[in-house]
């Protein structure tokens, strides 16, 4: 097949984006397939036009790609395109719609506070750490309501940081999270389906060496212990690994995703957020996921881009 990568874009994780769609690239050249890496900038819609490849594989993360735009673009286009429909993508890159989405599927999401910057401005530092203090208890986690490798977030073990760490949030979004800090074990599951339904690759577990699994810790090699698979007891995995696939099936994902947990120690998964086009890189979590599930790059994406052009 003839298949078009995107990689690149506009967003904060564009440089991510190039080291994920250069080893999709390679990965699906080694499954037989001609492939050309393009970089979504003004000129794509025409090269799409005149080629008309048989397949888009968007490697885009961050706004260029899961905020839905350019995916309902490919779309308007008549593309066949690996991955989720635009609609789909904007409830998983809202953390706060997919967290609601999720609860009300059934899984549990760690107790939140989501304020606008708009609202924030308004109430003041004081106010807001009132409201926080009132209905938080212990380490908080401080994020954008949208938005990818771990930018914009802060742990927060004392609130008199709190302020500092939702300006920080505001720079990436709109919207800021503020969400207690569940003890636990990170989990990620990738969910993949190439045809037969969406199944969950072997659950891997993150330990970073820091302790926080940052952009640095992402992204240099040896910054973090991964255990692939995890070393969670069998039935707790089944439950993380179904929690997963529930997780993709409510929010109307297709083909690929990623979705993040922490697992407590009574072996209960916390839904963190669902990953619409998740890392691909060297050092990423689905690669790792798919060598730990005894299959390799080559098969699952050129599935994946085989699905697609069906
Ligand atoms: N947002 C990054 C790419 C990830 O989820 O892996
Ligand atoms: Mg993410």
């Amino acid at each position: 097949l003839y298949v078009v990568v995107l990689a690149g874009g506009i967003s904060h994780e564009r440089d991510v984006s190039l080291r994920s769609g250069r080893r999709v690239a390679d990965a699906l050249i080694e499954a037989g397939h001609r492939v050309v890496l393009r970089d979504p900038d003004a000129g794509l819609l025409p090269f799409l036009d005149e080629e008309r490849p048989d397949v888009v594989f968007p490697a885009l993360h961050g706004s260029s790609g899961e905020d839905g735009s350019l995916l309902d673009l490919l779309r308007a286009l008549g593309v066949p395109t690996v991955g989720s429909t635009g609609a789909a993508a904007r409830r998983a890159w809202s953390k706060p719609v997919a967290s609601s989405l999720v609860a009300e599927a059934g899984l549990s999401i760690p107790e939140s506070i989501v304020l606008s910057h708009e609202a924030f401005r308004e109430l003041g530092a004081a106010s807001v750490l009132r409201v926080v203090r009132g209905g938080l208890e212990g380490d908080l986690v401080v994020k954008p309501g949208s938005g990818g490798s771990a930018q914009g977030v802060t742990i927060v073990d004392d609130t008199n940081d709190l302020p500092r760490a939702m300006v920080e949030a505001f720079t990436y979004d709109d919207v800021a999270v503020v969400e207690r800090r569940v003890v636990g074990t990170e989990i990620t599951v990738a969910v993949v389906d190439t045809g037969d339904g969406p199944r969950a690759l072997t659950p891997v577990e993150i330990e970073p060496t820091s302790g926080v699994y940052g952009f640095q810790a992402r992204y240099n090699a040896g910054e973090t212990t991964f255990y692939a698979p995890s070393r969670l007891d069998d039935d707790v995995a089944a439950v993380v690994s179904d929690a997963a696939v529930l997780a993709h099936r409510t929010l109307g994902l297709r083909d690929l995703s990623r979705v993040d947990f922490i697992v407590d120690s009574s072996g209960r998964p916390w839904f963190l957020e669902a990953n619409v086009i998740p890392g691909l890189t060297e050092t990423s979590l689905v690669p790792l996921a798919i060598e730990a599930s005894g299959t390799d790059a080559p098969t699952v994406y050129g599935g994946l881009v085989r699905s697609a052009a069906a």
